[in-house]
């Protein structure tokens, strides 16, 4: 083990739980500090190979692209009433690139090892990947970034909503992204209301999800 954690267990588990989708925000801004943050919190997330497929689109409150970023997100309550919003999308097109700076990485700390695992083993898994098997891949790191985030939002005192109900066409427009950036989600930020929260947590129960072996 390396290092310590200041949470424990429960901690946690009474955080995720405490973590809801709001769909309405106050008025409320959100520091800086808490979205700087948690966007290094979501970056802290484990990828695939550690190529880090993300890239974080935040558009500020008082951000030119606030309006276009709403429409973006089709208009929903959740974005609309929010006081940030941050679109966490997957960069296929960079796996080569990241796959290169991880063999640049590695040959520096002169871990030839590493640096030719990379070379020749993930710069062939990339290479060889249909671009529907390459967006999968990518959106499922992405994913774990945004569940980070989330999460650090709601240690903070803030809510959030995730949003796959969103345009990724005008997103990739707005953003000046390639045409291959998947669109993971859009996640609102702000101080929720009680009537954001459309009804009570519901779960199936954990055990028609678990299966012990
Ligand atoms: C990938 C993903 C996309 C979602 N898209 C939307 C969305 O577009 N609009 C919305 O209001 N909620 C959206 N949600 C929120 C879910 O409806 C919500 O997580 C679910 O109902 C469980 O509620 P909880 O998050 O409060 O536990 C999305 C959640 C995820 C994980």
């Amino acid at each position: 083990m390396t290092d310590t954690t200041p949470t424990s267990g429960e901690a946690f588990e009474s955080l995720a739980n405490a973590r809801r989708s709001v769909r309405r925000f106050s008025s409320a801004s959100v520091p800086e500090e808490v979205m700087q943050s948690a966007l290094r919190a979501a970056h802290l997330a484990p990828s695939s190979n550690n190529l880090q497929p993300w890239e974080f689109h935040w558009v500020r409150s008082g951000s030119a692209d606030r309006e276009a970023a709403v429409t973006a997100c089709l208009s929903q309550p959740a974005a609309a009433t929010s006081a940030e919003l941050v679109f966490f999308v997957g960069r296929p097109d960079l796996l080569e690139a990241r796959c290169a700076a991880m063999v640049a990485h590695f040959e520096a700390a002169g871990n030839d090892g590493t640096a030719s695992y990379y070379r020749d083993q993930v710069a062939a898994n990339i290479a060889g990947m249909s671009a529907a098997a390459r967006n999968a891949w990518v959106d499922k790191s992405v994913a774990l970034a945004a569940a980070q985030f989330m999460l650090a939002i709601k240690a903070a005192g803030f809510d959030s909503c995730p949003m796959e109900g969103l345009d990724p066409d005008q997103v990739r427009a707005l953003f000046g992204l390639p045409a291959d950036a998947t669109v993971t989600m859009a996640i609102s930020v702000g101080e929720g209301t009680p009537e954001g929260l459309y009804g009570p947590r519901l779960r199936f129960p954990l055990a028609d999800h678990l299966r012990e072996h």
